[in-house]
């Protein structure tokens, strides 16, 4: 049967809806006596035992989602990791071998880039890992072992629960390689566990409390030619995702930045009404970079930028200096991501359909890009 919208005005606003399921579905039946374990992955310990590096390969959205799964695979296994485009990667002569986990993201499993990417990463002898949303798509069947997201069928272009189900893989899978490598502690295990199995109910909070009055004021900003995305941290790639959700339906100039950089480039765009979100981190997990990001938020108030700060509930450091404060429950230390991009998925979304834009088919982009 054809998909339907199920009485949703979009599919994209069916599919952001549907990210606490997409999460919740992507842990089910990997989680045994309190610890990750991913069937999938049987068999592998020797292998996860070996590897000394990871190299993390997707295009788009997914490559966004391998970027916060860097912070976690790294902080969890103490493997180094990097994320790279996929298209780059290819085309670069990496130092590459056996002791090289390769990790491809895809929601469709189709993408070109990817794929030669995958295949060349196994001509040069790295084991391949694939993160699909797509049962036998093409990446998975090229690949020494899979680990399904399960967010259902994703319709609209602009991928909003598949990105939230590829963290969730890649958090299970950090989990689990920890588990193996024994670099974290069953009981930090179970604690992570609970932490992620918590975030639907979370995400379903900020639907419920939030959605309404982000759509307004994505309605107010119909005319604005120009937004940025500053983040730090985890909120890094999330400020990037962001910013290319809204370049992607709304054709409105969208950046995203690293907080930290703001004063080495970035600020010379601010001017008076220029909006800006911020991804505030939590100061429970870091006091420290909290401050430094609530710092950002004055510099840029003080040129008169419009701020719209993405924080925690309770967090009053930011109340001062924002013009809207949207509210994210607390969770726990590396879950916030899951969280703060859903505010930027309602945005986008709202402030496309304010422009009267088809949201789920933009121009010039396809759902699944099977050319290099
Ligand atoms: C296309 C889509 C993007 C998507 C990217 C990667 O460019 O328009 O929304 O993020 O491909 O797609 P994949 O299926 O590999 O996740």
């Amino acid at each position: 049967a054809a998909a339907d919208k199920g009485g949703w005005s979009s599919f994209m606003a069916k599919e952001v809806s549907e990210e606490p399921e997409a999460v919740a579905n992507t842990i089910r039946g990997r989680v045994r006596d309190g610890q990750v374990v991913v069937p999938e992955l049987d068999g592998m310990d020797a292998l996860f035992a070996d590897i000394s590096r990871i190299i993390v390969i997707a295009c788009g959205t997914a490559a966004y989602a391998g970027a916060v799964g860097k912070y976690a695979l790294e902080q969890w296994t103490r493997i180094p990791v990097d994320v790279e485009l996929a298209h780059e990667f290819r085309y670069r002569d990496p130092v590459i071998g056996p002791d090289t986990l390769v990790v491809s993201i895809s929601q469709s499993g189709e993408t070109m880039d990817t794929l030669m990417a995958v295949k060349y990463a196994r001509e040069r002898g790295a084991r391949t890992l694939s993160i699909c949303n797509t049962q036998g798509a093409t990446i998975p069947r090229e690949s020494d072992a899979i680990v399904y997201t399960h967010a259902g069928p994703e319709v609209a272009v602009a991928s909003t629960k598949a990105f939230v189900a590829q963290i969730t893989a890649l958090y299970l899978l950090a989990l689990h390689v920890a588990r193996v490598r024994g670099t974290v502690s069953s009981a930090e295990g179970e604690q992570h566990v609970r932490e992620l199995e918590a975030v639907p109910e979370k995400i379903s909070q900020i639907l419920d409390r939030e959605q309404a009055r982000i759509e307004e004021f994505a309605g107010w900003m119909a005319d604005t030619r120009s937004v940025l995305f500053l983040g730090r941290h985890v909120g890094y790639p999330i400020a990037l995702e962001g910013a290319l959700k809204l370049k992607e339906i709304s054709y409105i100039h969208a950046e995203g930045f690293a907080a930290g950089e703001l004063k080495h480039g970035p600020i010379a765009l601010i001017e008076p009404g220029q909006p800006v979100f911020v991804i505030v981190p939590s100061p429970r997990e870091s006091a420290l970079i909290h401050s430094k990001v609530v710092s950002n938020i004055q510099e840029i108030r003080a040129r008169g930028a419009r701020v719209i700060a993405i924080a925690e509930e309770g967090d009053a450091a930011v109340l001062p200096f924002a013009d809207e404060v949207l509210r994210i429950p607390l969770a726990g230390p590396l879950m916030e991501p899951l969280l703060a991009v859903v505010p930027l998925h309602i945005f986008a979304m709202g402030l496309a359909t304010a422009k009267g834009l088809d949201v789920d088919q933009p121009r010039n982009l396809a759902k699944s890009v099977t050319v290099e």
